[in-house]
Order: C-alpha cells, then structure tokens, then sequence
C-alpha cells in the first residue's frame, strides 16, 4: 500500500514538473511569438524586394534614407503608416497635390520616375508599405 502511494507521488511529481515546464515555456511564448512576428515583417514579399532593388537602381537614397542608410535628410523610416499607396505613388512620382509641396529640383528627378512602368511602381509602392514603425522604423 505505501508503495503504492510512493508510486503515486513520483508520477505525480513527475507531471507536475512537466506542467511546469509548459507553463514557463507558455510564459516565455508572448515573446517568442513577437519574435516570429518580427520575423515574417522582416521578410519581404517578392514584390517588396523588387521595390527595394528598384528603390537602390533608382537612386532614391540620394535624397532619402531608410534605416540609417542614405541621405539622412529626409528619412522613410515608418512611411508606410504615414501614407497610403496613392499617397505613397504620388510621392514617387510628384504627382496630384504634392507635386507643388515638392522643392523643385526633387519634383524634376521625381518627374523622371514616370517612365518606370506601372509594375516598377507597384513595387515601389510595396516596399514602402511594408516600411513600419512597429519593425523599428524600417525594413533595410
Ligand atoms: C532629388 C531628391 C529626391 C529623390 C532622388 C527622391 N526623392 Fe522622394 N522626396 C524628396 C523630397 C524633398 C521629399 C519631401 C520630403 C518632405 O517634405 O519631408 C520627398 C518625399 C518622398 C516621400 C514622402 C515622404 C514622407 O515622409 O511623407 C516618399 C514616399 C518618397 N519621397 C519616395 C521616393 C522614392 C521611392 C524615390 C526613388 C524612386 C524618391 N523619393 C526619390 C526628394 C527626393
């Protein structure tokens, strides 16, 4: 009978030790989650990362800087909850009301971006969406 008990406890310490260590990696999970979270912000979609190419080819970062990299004067960190794609489009192109809010040189170089085709500005548009202040401002 005492035995059995023994028995009884061992088992039952030994789920107990388990639930524990569920409930400390459940703890642990909130962060891990973000992680993940961060992580698929991080990665970007195939249309986002032709924008950036296009971003670089294009030679916005004379002029603009996303985390940390490129003229520093006007930042794009965080563009992306600022400005909805229309919104986004028009500044690329420095059409629709911005074009007269644009210093006249940047307008000009903007006027340029025109001749990209359609899909080009899409993916522009795309990966300055994804520039969220929730991924820390920016997604290099
Ligand atoms: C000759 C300089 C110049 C170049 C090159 C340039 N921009 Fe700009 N851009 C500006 C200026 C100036 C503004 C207005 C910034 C302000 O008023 O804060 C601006 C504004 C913007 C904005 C709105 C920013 C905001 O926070 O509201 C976006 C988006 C933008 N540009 C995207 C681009 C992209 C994409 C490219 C490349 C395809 C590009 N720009 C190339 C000068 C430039």
């Amino acid at each position: 009978m005492r035995e059995t008990w023994v028995r009884i406890i061992v088992a039952a310490s030994g789920v107990l030790a388990v639930l524990l260590a569920l409930a400390f990696a459940w703890l642990q999970n909130p962060g891990a989650a973000g992680q993940r979270v961060g992580a698929a912000a991080v990665e970007m979609s195939a249309l986002a990362l032709t924008g950036r190419k296009i971003y670089q080819a294009e030679g916005c970062p004379l002029c603009h800087a996303i985390a940390g990299e490129g003229n520093p004067r006007y930042p794009l960190d965080g563009v992306g909850d600022r400005l909805e794609a229309l919104e986004l489009r028009d500044w690329i192109l420095a059409t629709g009301a911005v074009a007269t809010l644009l210093p006249r040189r940047a307008a000009i170089m903007k006027e340029d971006y025109r001749d990209l085709g359609a899909d080009e500005i899409d993916a522009l548009v795309a990966y300055l969406s994804g520039l969220r202040a929730s991924d820390g401002g920016a997604t290099p």
